[in-house]
C-alpha cells in the first residue's frame, strides 16, 4: 500500500479509538452514570480538528486526482465528498448541542442521544466505505505520477492529539491516553 494510504488508514485507526471513547464517555452519560463532559467536548473538538479540518481535506484531494483517473467511479466520489461535507455538520451541530446542556439550553436527552448516535454511526460507516472499498481501488489503480502530484499538492496538518500533542487544548484527552498505554 501507498505511504499516503498508510498513514491515512492509520489515522482512521487513532479516529475509530477516538469513537470508542466517545461511544463508552456517551453509554454513561445516557443512562445516568459518571462520564467526563470535559473529555466529551475535547473529543468532538479533536473530530472538528482533525478530522474534519485536517484529515479530510488530505483525503479530498486524493479523491478529486482519483476521480479523473479512474473510470465509473464518480457516484462513488460523489458520495464520499458529501459524507465529508454531512460528518463536518454534524460534527458541529452535535457539539453545540452538547455545549447546549451545559448552558441549560433546551433539548431532551433522547434528542441529543438520537443525535449523537447517529453521528458515531456515519462516521463508522465512512470509515468502513473507505478502508474496504476506496483506499484498495486507490491503490490498485494509481499510478507514481500520480501519487506525486498529489503528495506535491498536499495539504498539511499535523494531529493535534496523536502526532503533536497539544496538552493544554486537549488536556483530558492527552492524560487520559497517556495513562491508558
Ligand atoms: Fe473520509
Amino acid at each position: 500500500m501507498h505511504k499516503l494510504l498508510e498513514k491515512l488508514s492509520r489515522d482512521h485507526r487513532n479516529l475509530e479509538k477516538i469513537l470508542a471513547l466517545l461511544t463508552t464517555q456517551l453509554d454513561n452519560f445516557f443512562a445516568g452514570k459518571e462520564s467526563n463532559f470535559d473529555l466529551i467536548i475535547e473529543l468532538m473538538e479533536y473530530l472538528e480538528a482533525f478530522a474534519d479540518q485536517g484529515h479530510h481535506p488530505q483525503e479530498n484531494l486524493l479523491y478529486q486526482v482519483a476521480r479523473k483517473r479512474i473510470r465509473g467511479h464518480d457516484e462513488l466520489f460523489e458520495r464520499l465528498a458529501r459524507q465529508h461535507l454531512d460528518l463536518a455538520a454534524l460534527t458541529r451541530t452535535f457539539r453545540h448541542s452538547l455545549e447546549g446542556v451545559l448552558h441549560e439550553a433546551v433539548m431532551s436527552r433522547a434528542e441529543l442521544e438520537t443525535q449523537g448516535r447517529e453521528y458515531v454511526a456515519l462516521q463508522h460507516l465512512h470509515l468502513a466505505l473507505e478502508d474496504r472499498e476506496v483506499f484498495p481501488l486507490l491503490d490498485a489503480e494509481l499510478t507514481q505520477d500520480d501519487w506525486d502530484v498529489i503528495t506535491t499538492n498536499m495539504p498539511k496538518h499535523d494531529d493535534p492529539v496523536f502526532e503533536s500533542p497539544d496538552q493544554i487544548r486537549f488536556y483530558n484527552l492527552v492524560a487520559y491516553l497517556e495513562r491508558e498505554e
